[in-house]
């Protein structure tokens, strides 16, 4: 009795004590302002309540017990934490907040139905982040949400000092379009792996989930076939300005779809047919009318060849390549080009692309093909990826196809930002930042409704670039505009707001030493901080 009357007597007092610590520790942190977010994308609602949730040592990690794919995320946020702070989370099975100290708590949203499948959850309280989604890629953007409302530090290694804190209330979240990608040439020149690796996780931090990989040009043919081995080991011996190109085998593209996938990201090749094709010309001399292998190409003018479309051997050859490509690529797509074609007969190219398409669906895959691909005899099964003449994109609609947009006047990023830019082309005029977020994927093309279109694409093509350096001062900030474009509704989208949040990245943009384009007309400054100045509100959203 006098026991339990001492225990009794000691519990009140460390409860007291703990009590007393935490209520201390929460004096200590100002309220936060969860509108006063930069997320980029913009995310669809949030709703501040103006506290503050700490992360520091005591902080749980915590995931709905026995579900695989959300542990995988949740030790991918753990790993976040790591790099940035030094401290090893450990992520435990459950379903409950810790008793003492902050948790996180990763859960499906089986209560809620509303939440799209590839959309997120932040419920952010003072002692509790729920973050839940339906899917894993649903938790994987919440968690890139998540990455920015940690402070721009959190992309350097030990660059984050705990505590941090992070604003308290809402964010419910999902994208507009199904498709939000980049397009990469490797064929003007070759990037290698750990190249192609790092865009993929630039793209995974703005929620896009497309790689498209531009495999093959007049200038080199950059994947391994090994029923055509002469494809990469002549085809692949070159580059624009006479370098010495490069290619993927099979194992480094098997590398990449996986990389890529582990992000969310689906990998789309590219083998540009029947134009675009000398340095498959160049390497078998039977893919030619005339039977004679071209030579090899390294200058950057484009129309001048093409696959004879007469010849068998040459369905034989496209048969071979796409049936290898399609082996190893999981995703659902298969891109045959089909633009340019300006050296192919116009009813000849027509049925080219009726047989490649035909290849395509034999293989399992639906079939992309750039807009001039909407002549040939394409339906509702098919993607037509616009770039430029814009009846050609309505015609495919018409057919019934969905629609890529990837208008050359906003979302090409190899066009230059200004006359005075390094690097880039001209031929589409130039694309300042502004042009490159000016624009809706559905008032694009006169006669095209929102169901038409399956996304937003931004192609670099890489004429003028060599090294990741170039590729990030094109892509960077043009792309989080690209992003915000697939991602939020076009009601939320508007420069003059977006220019203030883009502005608050370029210390994000700094800590992962990306090499991007200060424009002018981008209002740059140190990121918002949430601590201080920062008036009390209850209204939700921005
Ligand atoms: C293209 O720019 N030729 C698709």
């Amino acid at each position: 009795m006098i026991m339990d009357l001492r225990n009794s007597v000691l519990t009140t007092f460390l409860l007291g004590v703990l009590m007393l610590t935490t209520s201390s520790c929460k004096e200590t942190y100002p309220p936060t302002d969860m509108t006063r977010n930069s997320i980029i994308p913009k995310p669809q609602s949030v709703v501040a309540t103006n506290q503050t949730f700490v992360v520091d040592e005591g902080l749980s990690i915590r995931v709905e017990e026995g579900h695989e794919a959300f542990k995988k995320e949740a030790l991918r946020l753990a790993g976040i934490l790591k790099n940035a702070t030094g401290v090893g989370f450990e992520v435990e099975e459950g379903d409950k907040a810790a008793w003492f100290g902050n948790t996180i708590l990763i859960n499906q949203s089986k209560a809620d139905q509303n939440l799209p499948p590839s959309g997120y959850e932040l419920d952010i309280k003072e002692n509790l982040l729920t973050l839940t989604a339906s899917s894993s890629e649903g938790l994987f953007y919440g968690i890139q949400t998540l990455r920015q409302l940690l402070t721009a530090q959190v992309e350097q290694a030990g660059g984050l000092q705990l505590p941090v804190l992070i604003p308290t209330g809402t964010i419910r979240d999902w994208p507009q379009y199904e498709y939000r990608g980049m397009m990469l040439d490797v064929a003007r020149h070759f990037f290698d792996v750990p190249t192609v690796k790092r865009v993929i996780d630039y793209l995974a931090l703005y929620k896009m989930n497309t790689l498209h990989l531009h495999l093959s040009d007049d200038q080199g043919w950059r994947i391994e076939i090994e029923s055509w081995p002469n494809l990469t080991t002549h085809g692949g011996s070159t580059e624009v300005g006479g370098g010495e190109g490069g290619f993927f085998t099979k194992e480094d593209y098997k590398e990449i779809v996986a990389y890529a996938g582990d992000k969310h990201i689906t990998i789309v090749p590219e083998i540009d047919m029947p134009g675009h094709t000398n340095a498959a010309l160049a390497s078998y001399p039977e893919l030619n009318c005339d039977g004679k292998a071209t030579e090899l190409y390294a200058g950057t003018k484009v129309g001048f060849s093409t696959l004879c479309t007469d010849k068998e051997v040459v369905y034989e050859f496209v048969d071979d390549v796409i049936r290898e490509i399609s082996e190893i690529t999981p995703g659902p797509y298969f891109h045959i080009g089909g633009d340019e074609s300006h050296s192919t007969e116009q009813e000849d190219y027509e049925y080219f692309m009726n047989r490649a398409r035909e290849i395509v669906k034999s293989h399992g895959k639906t079939m992309i093909g750039w807009v001039e691909v909407a002549h040939a005899g394409i339906d509702e099964t098919d993607i037509v990826q616009f770039w430029a003449k814009e009846k050609n994109a309505l015609q495919g609609a018409k057919k019934g196809a969905k629609l890529i947009m990837s208008p050359s006047k906003h979302a090409y990023l190899d066009i230059k930002y200004n006359e005075d830019s390094p690097l880039g082309l001209t031929w589409a005029g130039l694309t300042e930042v502004d042009d490159a977020y000016n624009w809706d994927p559905v008032t694009l093309v006169e006669g095209i409704e929102k169901v038409d279109v399956l996304g937003v694409e931004a192609p670099l093509w890489a004429e003028t670039i060599e090294t990741l350096d170039d590729i990030e001062y094109l892509m960077f900030p043009r792309i989080l505009g690209i992003a915000e474009i697939g991602w939020t509704v076009r009601e939320d989208r508007r420069w003059d707001e977006y220019r203030v949040r883009l502005g608050q990245h370029r210390d994000r943009m700094k800590a992962m030493g990306i090499d991007f384009y200060e424009s002018p007309l981008v209002p740059w400054q140190e990121e918002a901080s949430f601590f201080m100045d920062i008036e009390m509100t209850d209204e939700g959203g921005e």
